[in-house]
């Protein structure tokens, strides 16, 4: 087995693509890039990397991610992202969607967060008439009144990326911690637990448009629980990171495994479809159904 360093790289036939394979290159790494275009792959593989198809992998859905505080002006010296750059972004990866995250209980405990937030819903907009829009939150989740504004707004689509599973601002404990910042840290500690359960908000974001039901889901039987409550797809993130730091082997295991459970879970209900699912009957209790009954 080799004991070199490996890259995989996606945009890879973009401006920045292309200098980070070269100095990976330079720096004995082993490169795989992926790319959406047959045409570029000669020309990634004179430039030494493994060039593979997207296609050739069958993605149905490819999205791009920028962050909203990323499109305003902030304290940082660092220049809002255009119209241009986002275009740009959306080309390198040949994507169907862009997505617009929100993270802003994550920036006010960063050290160095962006939190200015004004002006975020007029980039959403003009955005929106441009590009095919996502807006996603990052652990959060979407409340009704966020999902008319961006109903309005002309987004295809919300990723309520709910509260239940990765805290941000608990991640923010750690880096405060670790820089020596207990006053981030403790900010964290307060907030560690903000935001609207995924189950929630995915009824409370229900204004007509696609859904997507990420934050905590823990496995398969999660994710359609997500499609039953209106989903059109379900997301993992935090369940992958472990096996990621040991192998795609054990990515691969766990995927498998949630896609088993997920088929299960819709066999088990008769359900052959996410439009079926969709339609189901779903029986809610506990603090869920208190949390609901209360707004
Ligand atoms: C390691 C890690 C990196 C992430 N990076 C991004 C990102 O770049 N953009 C984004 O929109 N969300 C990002 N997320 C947030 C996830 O998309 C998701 O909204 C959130 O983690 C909640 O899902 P989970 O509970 O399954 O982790 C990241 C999550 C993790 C765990």
């Amino acid at each position: 087995m080799s004991d070199s360093k490996k890259l995989a790289i996606t945009g890879a036939n973009g401006y920045l693509g292309k200098h980070t394979i070269q100095n990976a290159i330079q720096n004995s790494w082993e490169v795989n890039a992926i790319v959406r275009r047959e045409e570029v792959v000669k020309e990634l593989e004179l430039l030494g990397a493994k060039a593979f198809v997207v296609k050739d992998f069958d993605i149905p859905l490819v999205i791009g991610n920028i962050g909203a505080p990323q499109l305003i002006k902030q304290m940082t010296k660092h220049k809002p992202l255009t119209l241009e750059d986002a275009k740009s972004a959306l080309d390198m990866l040949n994507a169907d969607l862009l997505a617009i995250h929100l993270n802003f209980v994550q920036e006010i405990v960063q050290p160095e967060g962006d939190t200015n937030a004004r002006g975020c819903l007029r980039k959403i907009i003009e955005f929106s008439k441009e590009l095919p829009i996502l807006v996603k939150e990052t652990g959060a989740g979407i409340s009704k009144e966020m999902a008319k504004a961006l109903k309005t707004a002309g987004v295809k689509g919300i990723d309520v990326g709910g509260l239940g599973g990765t805290s941000f601002p608990a991640v923010e404990i750690y880096r405060g911690q670790s820089m020596g910042d207990e006053f981030r840290a403790k900010l964290g500690e307060t907030f560690w637990n903000w935001g609207i359960p995924t189950p929630i908000s995915l009824i409370e974001a229900d204004v007509g448009l696609p859904l997507i039901a990420t934050g905590g889901n823990r496995n398969g039987l999660d994710a359609a629980k997500g499609l039953c409550l209106g989903a059109s797809a379900s997301g993992f993130a935090g369940r992958l990171l472990k096996p990621a730091m040991k192998s795609a082997k054990d990515v691969i295991n766990e995927l498998e495994l949630i896609i088993e459970e997920l088929r299960s879970a819709l066999f088990l209900i008769g359900v052959k479809s996410v439009q079926q699912a969709k339609k189901q009957r779903v029986i809610i209790t506990g603090k869920t159904k208190e949390i609901l009954e209360s707004m």
